[in-house]
């Protein structure tokens, strides 16, 4: 495993492309209402990001992945593929994923949206899920470790009766999208890597409704669903250690770390 550690030149570019992610995800907001589709929320974030920011929407084309952003919907975990004939209706649940490449480094973050009136359910799912992404950052500082974020997320999911999906995970970022190391969202506290000033990375709990168990379909090769079609939502976003603590990179205005 080789984990790098940023400059402080590296880590101001983070900044400003952390930036340009929570700012594409609260420009797209607005538009998440049921009758629109997936492909268009798709359509519009490609523009603002490659006009408006010009920037590069990370991944389009990574590993042959066709649109620009990831639209996970109700049963979707992750990587949901844009699509025309995926058209949002009332009580949906959708995660939002955008990756931007800036300078070339990359700022990685997503969001719950709720389509209109969402069940009571679901409302508890994304609300714990985003629980489990902020009790992970307030722990992250030098000296801690990959071990107790994931032992934090997986106690507080778990204690809501809710699983953590274990086949995806968060990862280190830079000037590569998916780096060392793998930041898993379950595990025991006081193990794994020792967190450093200047290492960069993701947390992104994928939190289901019933069963862990995730399902790939083979047909288009990306898109995740849960095993039981019960919900899933996911929170994320992109890191920097600090000497005393966490600078959040993709923090959106109204969260407890955004610096305006
Ligand atoms: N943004 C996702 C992540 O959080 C990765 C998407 S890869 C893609 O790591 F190819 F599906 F876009
Ligand atoms: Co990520
Ligand atoms: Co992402």
């Amino acid at each position: 495993m080789s984990v790098t550690v940023k400059t402080p030149d590296e880590i101001e570019r983070m900044r400003v492309a952390g930036r340009l992610t929570a700012e594409a995800l609260d420009m797209i907001v607005p538009h998440v209402q049921p009758g629109i589709s997936t492909a268009e929320l798709d359509r519009i974030c490609h523009d603002y990001i490659t006009n408006t920011q010009q920037a590069i929407p990370a991944p389009l084309n990574y590993h042959g992945f066709p649109k620009s952003i990831c639209t996970s919907v109700n049963e979707v975990v992750c990587h949901g593929i844009p699509a025309d004939n995926k058209i949002l209706r009332n009580g949906d649940i959708i995660n939002i994923d955008i990756t931007i490449i800036k300078d070339g480094y990359h700022g990685d973050s997503s969001i719950m949206v709720f389509v209109g009136e969402p069940p009571k359910h679901a409302e508890r799912l994304v609300k714990v899920t985003q629980e489990c992404l902020y009790r992970a950052i307030d722990i992250v500082k030098p000296g801690a470790r990959l071990g107790d974020i994931g032992h934090i997320i997986q106690t507080h999911a778990e204690s809501n009766h809710y699983s953590v999906v274990r086949e995806y995970c968060g990862h280190g970022i830079g000037r590569v999208f998916h780096e060392d190391p793998q930041v898993l969202h379950y595990g025991r506290p006081n193990t794994g890597l020792v967190l450093q000033e200047g290492m960069t990375f993701t947390i992104e709990p994928m939190i289901n409704l019933g069963s862990h168990k995730t399902k790939l379909n083979k047909r288009d090769g990306w898109t995740v669903t849960t095993a039981d079609g019960r919900l899933s939502a996911q929170w994320e976003h992109t890191l920097a250690v600090t000497a005393d603590g966490v600078e959040v990179l993709t923090a959106r205005p109204g969260e407890p770390w955004f610096k305006g």
